[in-house]
């Protein structure tokens, strides 16, 4: 089944088409800057100009960076406040008169690093964490995605674990890899404290990068880099679109 795939960032929002039983895209994916200040009706309008573009009538998934619980949006950490209580479904779905699936960015990349990436197949515990302007996580016990974790938010050191360890407080503090892998092996023992999991798949845009990293990280957990990468949120919204 091929359904349209739409993933809202802090700097742009992403979207193509996938082949969803091959987790691959279709078509060249439309990037269009997010919009400043990113308000509910602003991307709305992007939504629908990336529909637009790939002429789509089908389903559409699309990934939001926050808590979305039945299509609404109920957090805003780095986005703007106004989406709070903003039912976003009912928004993007007006706006392209077609069925829309909204759901967390990290739940999105997790749902297809489970399906063809890192993941795949993996019972058990699994999280997969996401590391670019916050911390994502999707949590997965035997394939099933307990959704909305929000294990970015964790407090280490009086602080979110997002503003200490995310991939922007490396590059905001100019941390070296190395300073950076330490707080990353710090919030990954936090977390495999709470959780045991069999697997951890580091995401995010930074993923790409994990050589310069992984190896300093030292937890009792098997630690992998996603496989999607920059792809896996409009992948993941695509599938959470074809099995609503
Ligand atoms: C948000 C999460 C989101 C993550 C990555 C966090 O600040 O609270 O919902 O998944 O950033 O975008």
């Amino acid at each position: 089944m091929e359904t349209l795939g739409i993933d809202i960032g802090g700097s742009g929002i992403k979207g193509a088409p996938v082949d969803t039983a091959m987790g691959e895209l279709t078509r060249e994916r439309l990037r269009i800057p997010t919009p400043a200040p990113a308000k509910p009706k602003a991307v709305t309008e992007v939504v629908a100009r990336i529909v637009e573009h790939f002429d789509w009538a089908g389903p559409v998934g699309v990934t939001f960076p926050g808590v979305v619980i039945d299509g609404v949006t109920r957090s805003a950490a780095n986005v703007d406040e106004s989406w709070i209580g903003t039912d976003a479904r009912a928004m993007f779905s007006k706006a392209t008169g077609l069925p829309v699936v909204v759901l967390n960015d990290a739940d999105a990349a997790g749902i297809a690093e489970m399906a063809v990436g890192s993941a795949r197949d993996q019972p058990g515990v699994v999280l997969v964490l996401t590391f670019g302007t916050g911390i994502g996580s999707a949590l997965f016990v035997d394939g099933h995605l307990v959704p909305n974790t929000e294990l970015g938010h964790l407090e280490i050191r009086g602080k979110d674990a997002e503003r200490r360890a995310s991939d922007h407080a490396r590059t905001e503090g100019e941390l070296s890899w190395g300073k950076w892998a330490g707080r990353v092996e710090e919030y990954l023992q936090r977390v495999e404290a709470l959780f045991s999991p069999s697997l951890i798949v580091i995401g995010g845009g930074v993923s790409r990068k994990s050589d310069r990293f992984l190896p300093m990280v030292k937890v009792r957990t098997r630690v992998v880099p996603a496989t999607l990468q920059n792809e896996a949120g409009i992948v993941g919204a695509a599938m959470a679109a074809a099995t609503p």
